[in-house]
């Protein structure tokens, strides 16, 4: 039997289209009011949710379930819609060891419900596909927090249709993107077939259903995945580099492995040299608050995996969002800045012979795009992250071939000069917020030229 103590607590990622209701869900979960605290209610920042165990079977009203999940909690991060998943990023993987892919059953999919669908098969990552906003289907009549099974007994003949009906519209498309999937209650090997959902994430129904299949797919997963602890070096990932008053640069990262300590020397993936440098506080969110809506953090002397948690240290300014973040020791330093190194510039490309050129805004995304376009047997120039700069423009324009006299830019900036620049050059750029979409402007594009 395994030490239920040294047991991480599972990374779950909220991912799905604009609008279509992560942060509702999350907060509904929570039992919170984060969406109404939001501007426009548009999460503008990643943040990280640990939610105990006992408050989710408190959910699942059902205490005898306690002893069946070993899991200590889940720890949920709301990806904003428009950006990348793969921010989340760990060595050969992403970070999410589960997902929940929401879908507003009445808009269907849409261009990001692709995408962390395409993520999702490409890392193996189990995950629930939530049929969300069930209270707008015509006829529907709520039965607070219930669970689906009871609240759909309850709805009229022609309303239980006009449910199925869009069920089964969902339940098609992850056909048609490669998944077997099947209204939850009717799954019998999860392993197998992907389980949807029904959900208002806003009336609380199907909520307990969603929390239940999560913490059977956690328990899955952990048999599956011992190898990490909360034992150990501290292994993260920087989410975001964020300027406080008062302290500088920080860095919001996910530990997802080990322990870290106030006071620990940390390495950090950064665009040159790797960040060296020590931890001077630990500022943790408190349980059942997000890390971005906590003005007073709590000081903590140490962490254990996984966590979300604001690091404050000198030198942090030039850190990589979706590089690795390690701890090392005086012995191991430079072996371990060097690892942080190599894995930085594995993702990187800069080649200076024939192709494109790629600029994204994290190391996970730019990882993305280069497999992407690799796959496409693309010939990529250069892959870096940064905005697109007056440099990167005018060495586009030295290449002659239109097909790789081309800028791809994922969630950056055009530096004015830049932008003046490439105003009177040939160069083609495509900048978006969706990936495959940017792959395939680019095939479209490519298509014309040969024409
Ligand atoms: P981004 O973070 O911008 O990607 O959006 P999101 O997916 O987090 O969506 P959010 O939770 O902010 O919800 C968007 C809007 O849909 C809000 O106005 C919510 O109140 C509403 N909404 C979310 N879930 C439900 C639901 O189950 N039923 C209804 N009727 N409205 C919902
Ligand atoms: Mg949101």
């Amino acid at each position: 039997m395994t030490d239920k103590k040294n047991l991480r607590t599972p990374i779950v990622c909220v991912m799905g289209h604009v609008d279509h209701g992560k942060t509702t869900l999350l907060d509904k979960i929570r039992g919170t009011a984060i969406v109404s605290g939001e501007a426009g209610a548009i999460t503008q920042h990643i943040g990280a949710t640990e939610v105990p165990i006992d408050v989710i079977i408190d959910k699942l009203g059902d205490p005898r379930l306690r002893d069946r999940f070993m899991v200590p909690g889940l720890l949920f991060i709301d990806t904003p819609g428009h950006h990348a998943f793969t921010t989340l990023r760990s060595r050969g993987g992403a970070l999410a060891d589960l997902a929940i892919v929401v879908v507003d059953i009445n808009e269907g999919f849409k261009p990001q419900t692709y995408e962390s669908l395409q993520i999702l098969k490409r890392f193996k990552t189990p995950f629930v596909v939530v049929a969300n906003k069930i209270d707008r289907i015509g006829g529907w009549v709520s039965q607070k927090d219930m669970p689906f099974a009871a609240t759909f007994k309850k709805q009229s003949s022609d309303v239980q249709a006009r449910l199925e009906t869009k069920l089964y519209e969902v339940i098609g498309e992850l056909y048609n993107q490669g998944f077997a999937a099947e209204r939850y209650d009717r799954v019998t090997n999860f392993q197998k077939t992907l389980g949807v959902v029904p959900v208002s994430a806003f009336t609380g129904e199907g909520i307990p259903d969603v929390l239940m299949v999560l913490l059977g797919l956690a328990q899955k997963f952990l048999e599956a995945n011992l190898q990490y602890s909360a034992k150990g070096p501290g292994v993260g990932t920087v989410l975001e580099v964020k300027e406080e008053k008062g302290l500088g640069a920080t860095l919001d990262i996910i530990l997802y492995d080990g322990t870290l300590k106030k006071g620990d020397t940390v390495v950090i993936g950064s665009l040159g040299e790797p960040i060296r440098t020590k931890v001077r506080a630990l500022l943790k969110p408190r349980e059942l608050s997000e890390i971005r809506y906590e003005s007073k953090f709590q000081q903590v002397s140490k962490v254990t995996a996984a966590a979300g948690v604001k690091i404050s240290a000198p030198g942090l300014e030039g850190a990589l969002a979706g590089s690795p973040i390690r701890v090392a020791t005086e012995d191991n330093l430079e072996e371990i800045a060097s690892q942080v190194k190599s894995e930085i510039d594995e993702v990187r490309i800069d080649t200076g012979s024939v192709g494109i050129m790629i600029k994204a805004d994290t190391l996970g995304s730019l990882e993305a795009l280069v497999h992407e376009f690799q796959k496409d047997e693309v010939p990529i120039r250069k892959a870096e992250v940064g905005d697109i700069s007056h440099r990167d423009a005018v060495e586009a324009s030295t290449v002659e071939d239109p097909l790789y006299s081309v800028i791809i830019g994922f969630n950056v900036k055009v530096h004015p000069d830049a932008r003046d620049f490439l105003q009177e050059s040939s160069v083609k750029v495509f900048a978006s917020d969706v990936i495959y979409r940017l792959v395939e402007d680019y095939q479209k594009y490519v298509k014309e030229q040969q024409e």
